[in-house]
Formats: C-alpha cells, structure tokens, sequence
C-alpha cells in the first residue's frame, strides 16, 4: 500500500488536463492533495476531481514544494520555464510537450515498450507524441518477433489533439456549415469541417513538425537510429481518437496469423480483426477507452516480410493523460485501481 501524495496538475483545463483529472480518479492513483494549476487567466476559477471544487493557480515556485509528482500538459513553453522547477522541488515531473522528448539525458517512455527507462521517483520523464505512442502500442510487439526495418504511416488525427480551443472552434465550423454561414478559423489553419487539412507548421524538407516527431521519438524509444520511416500526418474532422494506416516491413516473412498471435498476447492492444463492411477499430468506439485497438492486419500482397495494420487509441488518454498516469504509478509502485 503506497501513501497519499500530493501531486501537481499544470494545465489542468484543457484538453489532457481534464482527462488527466478523470485518470487519476478512475485508477485510484493515491493522491492526498492535487493542486490545480492553469494560466493566470483561469486563476480563482475551479476544476472538479473526486466531486470537490479544487481552486486553480498560477504557476509558481511554491506549488511543487512537497509534491511528489507533477504531471505537465501546457506546451512546450510553459514546461522548460516550470518543469526543471518541479524537477528541483523533488517531484517526478512528467510532461506531454515536445520540450524535452528529445534530450538526451530525459527518458521517452510508453510504459508497455520501455517501462525499464522510467526513473525510481524524481527527474523529468517525457511522454511521447500521441501518434508515436499508439503506432508503437503495436508495432513494439512485432518488432521483437521479427525485426522491424521500414515503416509507412498515414495518420488520421482528431480535433481534441489539438486542444480544447480547437475542439470548441470545429464544433462552431460545424454549426456555421449547416447554417450556410461562414465557418470561423482562428485556432485552426482552415476549415476543418466536412474537411481535411494538414494543419502542423512544416519544415524545409516539406516534413511537418509532426511528422519528424514520429520519426525521431519512435527511433529514440524503440533505440533504432537507423529506423526507416516515412510519415504522412492529416487532421480528420473527428472529434476524439486517432487513426492511422501502417505498413510495416520486418526483416523476415511475417504471416496475418503470427501478427495477430503477437498482438492478441501484448499488454494495452486489443485485437479488432473483424472482417466485412464497418467492421473495423473506429475512433467513435475506441475514444474514453484504454486500449489501443488494432485490426484489419494483412500480409502484404506482394511482400511476405510486410505487414499493412489499421490502429486506433484515444490520444488524450493511451495518447496522453493515461500514458503519464502509468510512469508515474510505475515510478512509485503503485498498482491502479482494477475499477478503471
Ligand atoms: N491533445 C492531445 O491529444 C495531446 C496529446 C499528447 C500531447 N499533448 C500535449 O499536451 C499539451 C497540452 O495539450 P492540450 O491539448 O491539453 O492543450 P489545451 O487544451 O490548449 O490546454 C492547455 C493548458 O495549458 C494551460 N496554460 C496555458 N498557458 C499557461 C500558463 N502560462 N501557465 C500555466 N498553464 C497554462 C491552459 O490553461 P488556461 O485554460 O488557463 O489557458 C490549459 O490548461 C501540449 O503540449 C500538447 O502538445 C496533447
């Protein structure tokens, strides 16, 4: 039995933070206070967690004293300004933004693939990008059956990876289309109702920036440097959970019922290989839920070492909130609550 901690939520409004409220409280993480912490502009004002009225914060010094975890889920800025703080006050700091996934000396975990990276209780521990945590939900699995060698991935990500602004601003779009009036585009690039759009600023290469994050994390976590991937990233106007369609090359033939043996055994994938029209992991099922689904695995056509999958997961909880929540119950121990 582990004691109450006091924890700290930095950006406990928005998207993940809510989740990341919701997390906590269905897994029983044991915390004894949660301080609750937002933007200047949301101080005074109140988040919900285990029924009662917790009184958000700006950050500061003071908050993380006696913490013993702080979970960050308020961009990159605002995370290399307070996340060394938190890491100074003792907590085991563990933050959602890019800003540290890729330093060297800050670990990049998903808990199923490289549990053994996460530090006994202090430092800051990074959790990977949405996309790059499901994807490798399954391919880790299949990489140590057969050797992975080149990876194809189209993804099809939800509006909530963009934050609560995003999701409140597509759902006004959508109003404004069915009212025939002119959809508002503040937050997103354009309009992403009855859309699609690509909506990460690029690089000179034509990559964008999420696209060179599944790149470099999956290389940096699955420890393959010379990992071949190539990555097409696209925002789908679909409220909650990503999809996306990988073709996996192994460096030996690889069969649909060996895939599918390897997957059904590995922990936080469940296997949805129905077959037929609808008959698929859809992000309408799989959002509000833990599990990464994986279906529609087939052999390649021409290729007997290649695999094509379709892979689905909630990118606020497995691809945020619940990925944190794990480091942090295995840093300290602590077994979650089987009611979650
Ligand atoms: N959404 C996803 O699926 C997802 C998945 C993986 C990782 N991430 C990463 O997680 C982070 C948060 O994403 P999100 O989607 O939850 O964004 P979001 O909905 O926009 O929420 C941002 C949070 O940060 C807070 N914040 C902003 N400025 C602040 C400041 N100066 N001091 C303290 N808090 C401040 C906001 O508080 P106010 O309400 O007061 O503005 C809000 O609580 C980002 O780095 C994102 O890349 C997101």
């Amino acid at each position: 039995m582990i004691d109450p901690m006091d924890v700290v939520l930095v950006g406990a409004t928005g998207a993940v933070g809510q989740e990341m409220l919701r997390v906590l409280e269905q897994r029983a993480f044991p915390v004894r206070h949660l301080r609750v912490v937002a933007s200047p502009r949301s101080a005074g004002g109140t988040v919900t967690f285990r029924g009662e009225a917790l009184v958000l914060q700006p950050p500061s010094t003071e908050v993380f004293e006696g913490a013993a975890v702080a979970l960050f889920s308020a961009g990159s800025s605002i995370a290399r300004e307070w996340g060394p703080v938190g890491a100074a006050a003792g907590c085991l700091v563990v933050d959602n933004s890019s800003a540290f996934r890729m330093d060297a000396d800050v670990p990049l975990v998903v808990p199923e693939v490289n549990g053994q990276r996460i530090p006994a209780r202090g430092g800051i521990v990074a959790n990977p990008n949405c996309s790059t945590i499901q994807m490798l939900m399954a391919l880790k699995p299949l990489h140590d059956l057969a050797g992975l060698d080149h990876v194809v991935v189209s993804t099809y990500q939800a509006i909530s990876g963009k934050g609560a602004r995003a999701v409140d601003e597509f759902e006004r779009q959508q109003r404004a289309v069915q009212a025939g009036e002119a959809p508002p585009v503040a937050v997103l690039p354009g309009v992403l109702a009855g859309n699609l759009l690509a909506d990460w600023s690029h690089e000179p290469s034509g990559f964008s920036e999420e696209e060179l994050k599944i790149v470099a994390e999956s290389r940096k976590i699955l420890e393959l440097a010379g990992l071949r991937i190539s990555p097409t990233c696209v925002r789908v106007p679909v409220r909650n959970a990503h999809s996306q369609s990988v073709w996996a090359r192994f460096r030996r033939p690889i069969t649909r019922a060996e895939a599918l043996g390897c997957l059904r055994a590995a922990p936080g994938v469940v296997v949805d290989d129905r077959i037929g029209p609808g008959q698929h992991p859809q992000p309408r099922q799989v959002s509000g839920t833990d599990d990464v689904a994986v279906g529609r695995v087939r052999q390649d056509l021409d290729d007997p070492q290649a695999l094509s999958l379709w892979i689905v997961g909630d990118n606020l909880r497995k691809g945020a909130a619940l990925n944190a929540v794990q480091i942090a119950e295995r840093a300290f121990g602590v077994t979650p609550s089987t009611r979650a």
